[in-house]
């Protein structure tokens, strides 16, 4: 039995001094000491002992075990010690290494010109409202006085939603006028930035969708006085106090009289060159005052108020504010343009 004890000792201990893990410990545990286990299985032939043998080997056993169960003991502090060094290891961090590029997003263009559309006409006192891009062809056109029939409610032209074409995609935001006048008191003075939607082929200058930005005023005595140092100052700010404008004549059914604002060529300073296609002119946008039939539409005296009403395109803003050349480059999202802005 003393040899039984001794190997037993001996295989034990060296087992436990090579487990890898806690799991291979607990294994050995269970083997050794176990109710089921080999020790137990020794000390259970105790009783077959002689009298003078038993106390002896009762004392070996007992060594035996308190031995296997402190070198247990060491191994599983030894592992554990072992499994914070490597964590400790895993997660140190460098603080001296050099840090990594974390890219930064930009405004793109588009945005960064209504923004500063929007705070220029803030400062002027004026508010900005909203209006759904998918309008009804009554807002779009009809109470704009374009009637049925108008070439610019051709399906050619415009994204209809069904058979009568009473739904569509807002060609332009000037039905946020109309939505404006019909809720707001008076007096009115509101921009409207937002896209809007024309059956058109892309090329350079042209694109399915785009951003106007809508200005409306409305309260007694307006005149197209207000109108031309409104849009001038806008102009000045944008593009310097010495950027000289022209109003010429035009036709919109929902403004009277009605006008297009061009700037001078921001290129050529009007002498005419390639950008101005040698007009030393480029057109901004389309204003006028608002057609008296439009208000009383609205439920507004058109005796006692009047107002004026412009649409300008955002696009076209950005083109002339940052010298772009192709209008799909603003819609294409490529990394190496938005950057550049
Ligand atoms: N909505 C017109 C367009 O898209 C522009 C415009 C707005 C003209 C307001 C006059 C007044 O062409």
């Amino acid at each position: 039995m003393k040899e039984e004890l001794q190997k037993l000792r001996a295989e034990s201990l060296a087992a436990i001094q090579q487990a890898e893990n806690s799991e291979a410990l607990e294994a050995l545990r269970v083997k050794y000491l176990g109710k089921k286990g080999e020790l137990t299985a020794v000390l259970k032939q105790m009783g077959t002992l002689s009298a003078e043998n038993r106390p002896v080997m009762g004392k070996l056993a007992n060594e035996v075990r308190e031995e296997l169960a402190e070198a247990l003991e060491t191994g599983r502090k030894k592992l554990n010690d072992r499994a914070l060094e490597f964590r400790l290891a895993a997660e140190a961090v460098d603080v001296t290494v050099p840090g990594g590029f974390v890219p930064v997003g930009k405004q793109h263009p588009l945005t960064k010109v209504i923004d500063e559309a929007k705070e220029i006409f803030i400062g002027m006192g004026f508010a900005v409202a909203e209006g759904p891009e998918v309008e009804l062809s009554e807002y779009n056109f009809t109470r704009l006085n374009t009637q049925e029939g108008h070439p610019a409610r051709d399906r050619q032209d415009t994204f209809y939603f069904d058979n009568k074409d009473s739904v569509c995609l807002r060609t332009q935001t000037s039905p946020v006028q109309v939505r404006v006048m019909e809720t707001q008191p008076l007096p009115i003075r509101i921009i409207s930035p937002g896209r809007v939607y024309r059956k058109d082929e892309v090329d350079a200058t042209h694109s399915p969708m785009f951003h106007q930005i809508e200005g409306l005023v409305v309260d007694e005595g307006i005149t197209m006085g207000d109108l031309k140092g409104t849009l001038n100052a806008l102009v000045h700010r944008l593009y310097g106090e010495d950027t000289h404008t022209r109003f010429r004549p035009h036709h919109f059914p929902f403004t009277e009289p009605s006008c297009e604002v061009d700037v001078e060529c921001f290129e050529c300073h009007g002498k005419g060159c390639r950008v101005c296609k040698g007009e030393g002119w480029i057109e901004l946008l389309g204003a006028g005052m608002v057609h008296p039939k439009v208000l009383e539409g609205c439920g507004i005296d058109s005796d006692r108020y009047s107002g004026f009403a412009f649409g300008v395109g955002a696009e076209r803003l950005a083109m002339f504010r940052f010298g772009i050349s192709d209008m799909r480059l603003l819609f294409e999202n490529d990394i190496r343009f938005l950057e550049q802005f």
